[in-house]
Parts: structure tokens; C-alpha cells; sequence
């Protein structure tokens, strides 16, 4: 057992009818409102006309930043920090997925800072100091960033995708209405689900250190549970129960509850995000591709018996198998659930990634040293399993 804090101050609205508590709740920040919302599905399912008419009525006056990108760049986030600063904004809103909600924390980070601009946050050339208040109403199940510390930005000229990473940016408030996802298209259901599972792998269920044997199960029920409501999602993309169930877990994913003081490096997620930095991939796709050939590339006698383990509990794979034989069914199974099931493509070639950047991103994911997870990872283990996606 590790010693650990456990403090996640994000108060959530959860449920269908939570949206009318918008505006009461942006009004206790203040009442100069910066909208920030993504390219457009919030136009296209009428949520902007509502949350519009949700402001007003709460006499707060708006100013608009849409476009962002997923994979959202660090250029939007400095421009939304212009906004800010000019038109006084108390409270910063968020209106999408994790993209958007990235770019609004950051947004709220450089605003009140020295600096213009968030990559020197990101870089540590100016520090983050006071933030304003982030809300967020949460349209895609997957990241988690509607109730962690976190935004991811990218940087596409220098092609680096890095995290602000600091408590001041957690949402202060965060509204989850499970009907908003309905709109979500499979592909970014099946990403976002997988998303949320490589969360508990990567951050504490794959792991040589102690943990909490009631975390451990909570874990595999949360892993359970997008396992067996993600294809539901897909075949009846309106079903409210598999759409809450989804996003409930997204935010329990990452929401430090399940997280018993481990520490170690998101193995999968530094390899993905350099991914993403070069080819502006969508991160869940990425990871579906790295997890089962990062499985296989660490499975060992050691590793084994914790691999059988998630197979046993989660993906029905005989107990009584030898380890090694239970750990490979069942990164067998995981890839057939992500590749067949959930139906994304199962190799980098799929999506027009070849070799040519390998020795430049495993650079860049081992730039701190080799990568600290269950199996520490050199630049060379990085480029090999890199390889072993195409
Ligand atoms: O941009 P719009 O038009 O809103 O469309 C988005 C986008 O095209 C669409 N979408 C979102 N909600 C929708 C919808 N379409 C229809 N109906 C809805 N209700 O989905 C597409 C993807 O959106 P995006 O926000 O990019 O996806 P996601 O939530 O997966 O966020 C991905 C970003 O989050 C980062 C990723 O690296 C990536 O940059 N991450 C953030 C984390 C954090 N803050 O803690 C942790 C994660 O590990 C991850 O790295
Ligand atoms: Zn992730």
C-alpha cells in the first residue's frame, strides 16, 4: 500500500435535467462568460442555441471561441487567452469533448499569467499562478478532463503534444448529461471508450507496485462495465443507459479516485501522444493500436500472472490456463474487442503511419529518461513495439 491524498473538489451535475443549473453556477464566478466549444456537432445538435438562452436568462453576457481542433493547439488556446484579457472574462465555459475542454483549461491558465503565450506554461518558462474558474459541459465520453488536473495541447510546428499539468486547472464545475453523447459518431465512441480503459491500464492497473486490493476491483468493475456498455453504445447510439454508464467511467477513469498513489508514466499514453503530435490522430484510435502490442511485447513471467488476471475478470478468459498461455488469450481477446467489436483499425499502416518518425518520437517519449511503467521502456523498447503497430 501506497501512502496518498485523495482531494477532487469538481462538483458534478449529473442526469438530464442538470443543465438548467447552468447559469446559476457561472454566475457565482462572475458575469463576463467565455464560450469555448469545439467545430461545430454543438451547432449541429442545437446545444449552442440552448446554452445560449441558458446565459441570457442568467443575465450573463458571452463571448464566442469555437473552432477548436481535436488534438487542440496551443495558437487557439493563446488566442482565447487574448479574448480573455480583453473582454474582462470571469469564467471560462467549455462546451465539448476533451479537446475543447483542454484548450478552455489552458485558455483559463494563461489568461491571468505573465506570458502570452502556453507553451511557456507548458515549458516552464512562466509558472501558473492564479487561473479562472473552468466549467464544463461534458458532450463526449473518453478523456476525463472534465474533472482532472490536466490539459493536453498540441504544438504543431515543432509537432510535440505536451500536458499543463496542475490541480488549478480542475473544472470547478462540471455538467454531465448523458443524452448530449447521443449524438457522438461510432468511431469517436468506440476511441473515446477505449480511451477511458488505457486510463486505468496506464495509470494504475498495469503495475508492479502495491495497491489497494478495493481499487484493484474497482478498476476491473469500470473496465467491466465499458466493456459491456461500449458496444451497446455503438448499436444503439440513443441508449441513455449505456451513454451514462460510458461516461460515469470516463470521469472515474482519471478522476484520481481509483488511484492509490502509484507512480509511474502512462506507458501507452507517452507513446500515443507523440503519435498524435506528428500525424493529428484521435488519441483513443492510437492507443487501441499500441495497448495490445504493448501487452505482448512486456509479457513475461512476471507480468503475466497480472495480464491473466484482467482476462480472467474482465474479458472471460480461463482461469485454470498456464499465465503465459492466460496472458496471451487475452491480449488476443482485447485486440479482437477493439479491433472487431468496437471495429477501429488495427494497425499504424491502417492509418498512413509508417517508420520514417519512429526514432524522432521514442526520442522524444524517452527525452526524461527511459519511460517508468510496469516494464521500464528504453528509446529501443519504445521504437520496437512502434514497430510492432505496423
Ligand atoms: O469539435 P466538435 O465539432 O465538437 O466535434 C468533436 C470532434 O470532432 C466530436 N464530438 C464531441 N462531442 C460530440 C461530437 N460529435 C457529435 N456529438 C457530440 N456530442 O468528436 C470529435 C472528437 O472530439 P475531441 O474533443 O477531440 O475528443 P476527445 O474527448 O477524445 O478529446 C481528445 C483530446 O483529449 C486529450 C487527447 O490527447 C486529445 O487531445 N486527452 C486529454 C486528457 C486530459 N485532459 O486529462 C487525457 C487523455 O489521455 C487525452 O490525452
Ligand atoms: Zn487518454
Amino acid at each position: 500500500m501506497n501512502d496518498f491524498i485523495f482531494h477532487n473538489p469538481t462538483k458534478v451535475y449529473f442526469g438530464t435535467e442538470q443543465l438548467a443549473h447552468l447559469g446559476e453556477e457561472l454566475a457565482t464566478f462572475g458575469t463576463k462568460v467565455l464560450l469555448v466549444y469545439g467545430g461545430g456537432s454543438i451547432k449541429k445538435s442545437g446545444l449552442y442555441d440552448r446554452i445560449h438562452a441558458l446565459l441570457a436568462d442568467a443575465g450573463l453576457s458571452v463571448t464566442s471561441l469555437g473552432g477548436v481542433e481535436p488534438n487542440p493547439r496551443h495558437t487557439t488556446v493563446n488566442e482565447g487567452a487574448v479574448l480573455c484579457r480583453r473582454e474582462g472574462v470571469d469564467v471560462v465555459l467549455a462546451v465539448g469533448g476533451g479537446s475543447t475542454i483542454d484548450c478552455a483549461k489552458a485558455i483559463a491558465a494563461t489568461a491571468p499569467s505573465t506570458t502570452d503565450d502556453v507553451w511557456d506554461l507548458i515549458e516552464g518558462r512562466a509558472t501558473v499562478g492564479e487561473v479562472l474558474p473552468i466549467v464544463t459541459v461534458l458532450t463526449l465520453a473518453g478523456t476525463g478532463s472534465e474533472m482532472d488536473g490536466s490539459a493536453v495541447i498540441s504544438n504543431k510546428p515543432r509537432n510535440l503534444k505536451c500536458s499543463l499539468r496542475t490541480p488549478l486547472v480542475r473544472p470547478r464545475v462540471t455538467f454531465e448529461d448523458p443524452s448530449l453523447t447521443a449524438t457522438v459518431p461510432a468511431y469517436q465512441t468506440a476511441c473515446g471508450s477505449i480511451d477511458i480503459m488505457s486510463h486505468i491500464f496506464d495509470a494504475t492497473y498495469f503495475t508492479d507496485q502495491p495497491q489497494l486490493d478495493m481499487l484493484v476491483r474497482v478498476q476491473e468493475e469500470v473496465l467491466k462495465t465499458v466493456i459491456h456498455f461500449a458496444p451497446i453504445a455503438l448499436d444503439d447510439p440513443a441508449n441513455l443507459d449505456a451513454r451514462a454508464n460510458l461516461m460515469w467511467a470516463s470521469s472515474w477513469a482519471l478522476n484520481d479516485f481509483l488511484f492509490d498513489g502509484v507512480k509511474q508514466q502512462g506507458a501507452c499514453h507517452v507513446m500515443e501522444h507523440e503519435l498524435s503530435a506528428y500525424y493529428d490522430i484521435t488519441h483513443g484510435h492510437g492507443l487501441a493500436i499500441l495497448i495490445p502490442r504493448w501487452l505482448r511485447y512486456i509479457l513475461d513471467d512476471t507480468t503475466a500472472p497480472l495480464i491473466h488476471r484482467f482476462g480472467v475478470r474482465c474479458l472471460d478468459i480461463d482461469a485454470s490456463l498456464a499465465p503465459i498461455a492466460g496472458a496471451e488469450a487475452t491480449t488476443c481477446a482485447l485486440a479482437h474487442f477493439f479491433f472487431d467489436t468496437l471495429g477501429v483499425a488495427a494497425t499504424f499502416t491502417d492509418l498512413g503511419i509508417d517508420e520514417r518518425h519512429f526514432a524522432d518520437m521514442a526520442d522524444h517519449a524517452c527525452e526524461h529518461g527511459p519511460i517508468q511503467s510496469i516494464k521500464t521502456l528504453t528509446r529501443d523498447d519504445v521504437i520496437a513495439i512502434y514497430k510492432l503497430c505496423l
